[in-house]
């Protein structure tokens, strides 16, 4: 039976604002000033910066437009903008700027979406120069991400995030205005510039939240269950957005997560266990999923949201064979694995192949995928159709097998709670010579709990081996 673990502190998800009306999260009183969806204009620069993460092309372009749809705007057009070199002052040359401004007038566009980092000045010199509000891939990815947090922990670190990017935009200050509309919008309204009060304000509310955020993982810790008393092995997917990490968990879990064609569909992390085949139970994670040019404070803010893939016993990294970029998406997810600490020397990695359904003889336009980094199994498979998930759960028993050792152990019967702990955490394999006063079990014992194990039992051991 899947059965959803209780996860520290997650109030439920603010319902969406009533338009122009106060709403609340929290202790918080926001008030949403939007009225009806804002015309948006979206600029895709065609180089290859330097420095630029290796996304490109078609499919950065798609996601780009995808991005945009995934928060409330109203996209009127999106072009794709040749720049050679970089203008430090705005980015694109003269030419290219005025001839935007008139087209931009023309057709009534008040905020434009560049798929770039923009320097503060290109920004504040871009809006003056279209007439409208310009926001770069950070700060529209931040704005998602505003959208969507659900627990009051997210809510407020996609806050801090935004200040942490606000922070270097005076022309964006943060001001009591903006502060209305709920501290993680650039949409409502550009407020004033006081701009030496705008940073007082900044930082008194940075170090506000940081405080309220550290209280809330103490509270956490303190909730949470030591890793060792999990009494299940943790197995966690991760993946570029859209791979299809929450139409697999549902799969798995009979759950109904939120699997949609919307990017950052699922923000939190929700956990669930799910039955294998042979017999053993594990805890499935399903987690936000990562994007190119993730900024970089987010994924500090979502280090305990990720909680679960750091402790995973076993990582299973969902990809989307059937787009275009999917090897430098691959990429990006192990950048930000390694930048969360995990590395797939110490924790196995099972690369889903996802999407096959849609891999079809005249759909040659996609490279085949080559697995990522170390691995340890590939499955191929379709979340859609369950086409491939057998194997994919036997790969899954067989990595957490590995690095298990069986032993034989003579356990009293009167250790009542060293035999406990031994069903909750090993699994029994056989029982032999049942005396009246004890037993020797056949036990396999995975890594995680070894030390506990050995600890537990020391001197009662007839027989050790490596599986
Ligand atoms: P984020 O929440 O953005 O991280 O996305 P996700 O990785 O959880 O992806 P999700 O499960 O929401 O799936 C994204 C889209 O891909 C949905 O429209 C799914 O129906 C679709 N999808 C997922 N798996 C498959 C598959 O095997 N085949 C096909 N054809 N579509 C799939």
């Amino acid at each position: 039976m899947n059965q959803k673990i209780p996860k520290g502190n997650a109030p439920q998800k603010p319902e969406p604002a009533p338009q122009g009306v106060e709403f609340r999260r929290g202790s918080d009183v926001y008030h949403e000033r939007r009225t009806a969806p804002t015309r948006t204009a979206l600029i895709s620069p065609e180089i290859r910066l330097r420095g630029a993460k290796s996304i490109d092309g078609t499919s950065r372009f798609e996601e780009f437009a995808s991005l945009a749809r995934a928060i409330r705007l109203d996209i009127i057009s999106h072009s794709k903008i040749a720049v050679r070199t970089t203008k430090p002052s705005t980015f694109f040359g003269t030419g290219q700027v005025s001839s935007m401004a008139e087209e931009f007038a023309q057709s009534k566009i008040e905020l434009v979406l560049v798929d770039t980092a923009l320097s503060p000045i290109q920004q504040r010199n871009l809006e003056r120069d279209l007439g409208a509000k310009v926001l770069d891939r950070t700060a529209l990815i931040l704005e998602i991400f505003g959208e969507r947090a659900a627990t009051r922990e997210g809510v407020l670190q996609v806050e801090l995030a935004h200040l942490n990017y606000q922070r270097s935009r005076l022309v964006r200050s943060w001001t009591h205005l903006e502060r209305q509309r709920g501290g993680f919008g650039f949409l409502g309204g550009p407020g004033e510039t006081q701009i030496e009060a705008d940073r007082r304000q900044l930082r008194d509310r940075v170090a506000s939240l940081e405080k309220r955020i550290e209280k809330i993982r103490k509270t956490r810790a303190m909730q949470r269950k030591p890793r060792d008393s999990v009494p299940f092995p943790l197995v966690a997917l991760v993946g570029y957005t859209n791979a299809g990490k929450s139409t697999i968990f549902n799969l798995l879990t009979g759950a109904s997560v939120m699997a949609k064609d919307v990017l950052f569909a699922t923000l939190d992390t929700t956990v669930r266990k799910v039955h294998l085949p042979h017999g053993k139970d594990i805890i499935i994670s399903d987690t936000v999923g990562f994007i190119a040019d993730l900024p970089t404070d987010l994924i500090a803010a979502f280090r305990a949201t990720l909680e679960e893939v750091v402790l995973a016993d076993v990582i299973i990294h969902m990809r989307d064979v059937s787009n275009p970029d999917h090897e430098a998406q691959a990429r990006q997810v192990l950048a930000v694995l390694a930048d969360l600490g995990v590395s797939p020397e110490t924790t196995p990695v099972i690369e889903a192949w996802n999407k096959i359904d849609l891999l079809t003889p005249q759909n040659d336009s996609v490279p085949s995928p080559k697995p990522v980094g170390t691995v340890e199994a590939i499955a191929q498979i379709s979340a859609l159709t369950g086409q491939g998930i057998p194997a994919l759960l036997s790969a899954i028993e067989d990595a957490l097998a590995k690095g298990s050792r069986t032993f034989d152990v003579h356990i009293p019967h009167d250790e009542g709670q060293n035999i406990g702990w031994m069903y909750d955490h090993c699994e029994v394999l056989a029982q032999a010579d049942p005396g009246k006063t004890a037993t020797t079990y056949s036990i396999r014992v995975t890594p995680r709990h070894q030390r506990e194990f050995l600890t537990r039992f020391k001197g009662q051991l007839t027989r050790q081996e490596k599986v």
